[in-house]
This record gives C-alpha cells, structure tokens and sequence, in this order.
C-alpha cells in the first residue's frame, strides 16, 4: 500500500447505483492485477494464497466486463520479468491457467468468451500451454468478450521482436527503411490484430507501467487504486469505467 495519499487513488465505494453511458464503454480495458502477495501477507498466509484468490476475482471480473459490454479484456497474469521469482512461486502461477480452465472452460464457452493469449507462448512449461491451447481451440468461435491474458509478457521483448522482424523484412526487399511507419511496427506486435487499450486499470497503489503494453497504452486512460487485486470487484470496476467517461481524449488534438 503505498504511504501517501494521492487525490487520484480511489476506495473502494458502492456504486452499483450509478448509471454508465452505455454509449461510452471502453472497448478495450487492460489491467495490471497487482498485490496478490500483499493480500496474503496482511492475512498471515502464504503468497500463492493470495494468486489463488487473484484467480477467483479473475473469473468475476471477466463477468462483469461480459455484463458491461467490454469487448477486449486484457490481463497481465505473468510477465517477462516474473521469471526472477521463487521457483516454487513460479511453478503455481505456471499452474493457475490450468486450474482457471480446469473449473470455467464451460462457463467461457457458454459466456460465448474468446481467450486470446499475448506473451511468448512457446517458453512456457507444457503443461500450461497444453491447458490454454485446448482453451484457446474450445472457445475460437465464440465472438463475444476476448479475454486476452498477457503470460510470460514483457513489452520490451516484444519490440525488439518487431524491430527484428521489420529488419528482416527490409534485408528480403519487401519493403524499404522509409517504408517502415507505426503500421509496419504494430503489424509485429503480438495485439496487431486487437484495438489498444481505451483504459488501462492498475491495482494494489503502484503507479507504474511494468512493462506492459508500452507501445498499445500511448494513448490509453490510466486508473489506479489502492485495493489490492483480490479485493478489486464490481464497484471498483465501475467507477473506473465511470471516470473513463468524464474524461476528454484528445488523442494529442485540442
Ligand atoms: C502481481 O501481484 C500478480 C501476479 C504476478 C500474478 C497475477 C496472477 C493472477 C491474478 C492469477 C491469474 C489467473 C489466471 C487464470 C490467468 P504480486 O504477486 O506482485 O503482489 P505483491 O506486489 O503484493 O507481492
């Protein structure tokens, strides 16, 4: 929890009275569930209680984003930088898809839920990967929500790839250096195919970035909030949106 009080930080309130624009949701909400070890500790218990409890408010949240009508849910699981953990804490997170999948593939599936994945896919333990792919298959024909789940994400890896591939495009002549715009950068990323995110939410105080979506969050709104990730919930969510929708994006404009 961080020390200061910031004026932006917000409590938790209810708010399930306030009416949203429906006219005006982000499509695009991306989140940096932070503070599930914090969670744990304040209770005496151990840190992957706190990812267990992390999991459970990940299946609420993807029903809340469902029930307002949020059409891309992207969630920083396990980052590039997660590796330097204990590898016991490792090994659970590394578990944790395979449990979510294993008690809410149906639910995903009768949501009409499409789970995407960013992050390279390749390096994780076989076990998770087997688990998301089959996940990824049952639900590719779903068209509603996508939820995206960063695993083994880091934005920086990610453009250097895209710089690679864009140097090698240029070394096989399909297209020239003055060719290369934001366009030829975003076709390398691994959300080429997504909108960037309209709001980026990070819970548990922290006010930084983390490497996630650096290059897809330029213009995105940021919202922050002291409760730690197990604790975010549905009032929590909606104020978010809410303040989402007093702001003016101007996108650089005036
Ligand atoms: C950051 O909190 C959280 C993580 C690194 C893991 C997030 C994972 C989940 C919420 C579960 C994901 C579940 C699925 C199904 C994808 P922290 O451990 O850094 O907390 P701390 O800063 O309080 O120590």
């Amino acid at each position: 929890m961080s020390k200061f009080k910031l004026p932006f930080l917000r409590k938790a309130t209810t708010l399930n009275d306030y009416e949203l624009s429906k006219e005006n949701i982000p499509e695009h909400i991306a989140i940096i569930m932070d503070g599930n070890g914090r969670w744990a500790k304040k209770r005496g218990l151990p840190r992957f209680a706190g990812h267990r409890e992390g999991m459970d408010t990940v299946k609420k949240i993807v029903k809340v984003a469902n029930k307002y009508d949020v059409k891309i849910l992207t969630l920083y699981a396990f980052s590039t930088e997660n590796w330097k953990r204990p590898k016991k804490e490792i090994d659970y997170l590394m578990k944790l898809p395979m449990e979510f999948l294993h008690t809410y593939l149906p639910e995903l599936i009768e949501e009409n839920v499409r789970l995407e994945t960013i992050g390279e896919f390749e390096a994780l333990p076989p076990h998770t990967k087997q688990a998301v792919q089959d996940a990824i298959e049952k639900t590719s024909r779903n068209d509603g929500l996508i939820l995206n789940i960063a695993l083994n994400y880091g934005s920086r890896y990610e453009m250097t790839q895209a710089i690679q591939a864009i140097c090698k495009d240029v070394e096989s002549k399909k297209y020239t250096i003055d060719e290369i715009d934001e366009s030829a950068l975003n076709q390398h990323l691994y959300t080429h195919h997504l909108k960037d995110p309209d709001l980026l939410i990070r819970t548990s105080g922290e006010l930084r970035l983390s490497n996630f979506l650096l290059w897809q969050a330029a213009y995105s709104e940021l919202w922050f909030t002291e409760e730690l990730w197990p604790d975010f919930n549905e009032d929590l969510f909606v104020e978010a949106i809410r303040d989402y929708q007093q702001r003016k994006r101007r996108f650089g404009g005036i």
